[in-house]
């Protein structure tokens, strides 16, 4: 049986939209975390037989397959293509997934799954702004009418079918913030980040917010209940994973750090649009024959509070076990970085605790999600 190793992760920290990181060219984020990711594995660059780079917004500087402008942007071999694909937020955590299945079904040996995200330069929704006057086709307008399609609503229909009050969804948050703050100051996050712009740490948690400033927060639409302090922050990342078969490891020197144990992808409600972790992690773990007991640490991404909240309920993961040092409410979400962030996350704390299985899923525009459980090796 073929195997499909995890033999190194690394990202930036994650920027805030007004921070650190607001002028870094998006193909210079990429290409620093590449170059990092062959410097720490040691691998033989030109041996990388694809780099797959997940990003949301391609258009104006994350435009033209920024997999192939980023690895070129870090100096590395002319002769190791690049492709950008978008699984919306998952983009990146689809791109370990198409790196594995390379490895696994042996047609490759060593493949480089990345993501980025500049959210301060290429805004969410930068890619609508044409053909305004032509939003739906007849086939979608047939099926789901002309009814808004948005996480921001996904996200408020999550709450009030869940039964979620404000406060619940302020609750998680404040937690998120704690276990960020304590995570950041306790440095687990120093071995997974590649400095870059005078930036060393995460800069969106605020450890020192309470319940009551949450509460004097103005909703994002009236009659809801959620804020800018329940959702996932405007960010500004990159990330990147090796995956390396049993032959490339033992070619090129590398250290298996985890294996990917199984991978699922889902689709969903799309105008619920971010139920569909729950579903993935279904799928997943009876793929696996594991149980929802036998996962040592989950990263499930923070979009919107709803969507951790509801698939802790209906999966009964424990929630001391997910998001151990904090999500993208505190932590930031550079959409299409992401999915390699969380993954980087994991396998880390991981390797910090001694546990064994890891599990990640996200929620991803169009009502999909993937969900990866990693083995520690
Ligand atoms: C929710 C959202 C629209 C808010 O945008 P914003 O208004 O620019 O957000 P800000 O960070 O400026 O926060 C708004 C205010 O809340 C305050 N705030 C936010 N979180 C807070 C917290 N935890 N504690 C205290 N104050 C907080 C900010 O300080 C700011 O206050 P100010 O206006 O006095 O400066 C934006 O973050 C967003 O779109 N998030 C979702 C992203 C997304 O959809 N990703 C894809 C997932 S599916």
């Amino acid at each position: 049986m073929a195997e499909a190793y995890i033999v190194g992760a690394v990202r930036t920290p994650v920027g805030t939209r007004k921070g650190a990181l607001k002028d870094v060219h998006p193909a210079d984020l990429g290409a620093h975390v590449l170059k990092e990711l062959v410097d720490r594995t040691g691998a033989d660059p030109s041996a990388v037989e694809d780099v797959i780079m997940g990003c949301v917004m391609q258009v104006g500087p994350q435009a033209l397959d920024i997999a192939r402008t980023a690895w070129l942007s870090a100096g590395l071999p002319e002769s190791v293509p690049g492709v950008t694909i978008d699984r919306q937020c998952g983009s990146s955590q689809q791109a370990i997934h198409f790196a594995a299945q390379g490895v696994l079904s042996g047609t490759q040996d060593l493949v480089v799954a990345a993501g980025v995200e500049q959210m301060a330069k290429v805004p969410m929704g930068a890619s609508i702004v044409q053909g305004l006057d032509f939003p739906y086709g007849e086939g979608w307008a047939g099926r789901y009418g002309m009814q808004e399609i948005s996480q921001f609503r996904g996200a408020e229909l999550m709450a009030e079918k869940w039964g979620y009050t404000r406060e619940d969804l302020e609750r998680f948050a404040l937690e998120s913030h704690q276990r960020a703050g304590k995570a950041i100051e306790a440095g687990y996050f120093d071995r997974e980040i590649a400095p870059i712009a005078g930036l060393a740490k995460d800069e969106g948690a605020r450890p020192d917010t309470t319940l009551e400033k949450m509460a004097g927060l103005k909703l994002l639409r009236e009659g809801g209940v959620i804020t800018a302090a329940v959702a996932s922050q405007i960010s500004i990342g990159a990330s990147a994973v090796m995956i390396a078969s049993e032959d490339a490891v033992n070619r090129y020197g590398l250290t298996p750090r985890a294996r990917i144990h199984t991978l699922a992808v889902t689709g969903s409600d799309p105008v619920y649009m971010l139920t569909g972790p729950i579903p993935a992690t279904e799928k997943a773990l009876s793929r696996s024959g594991l149980k929802i007991n036998d996962i040592d640490v989950f990263e499930v991404n923070e979009a919107f509070a709803p969507v951790p909240l509801a698939w802790a309920h209906d999966t009964g993961a424990a929630l001391e076990k997910t998001n151990p040092n904090g999500g993208a409410i505190a932590l930031g979400h550079p959409l299409g970085a992401t999915g390699g962030i969380l993954m980087t996350k994991l396998l880390h704390e991981l390797e910090r605790t001694g546990g064994r299985y890891g599990l990640q899923t996200m929620c991803e525009g169009g009502g999909q999600a993937n969900a990866t459980i990693i083995e520690r090796v």
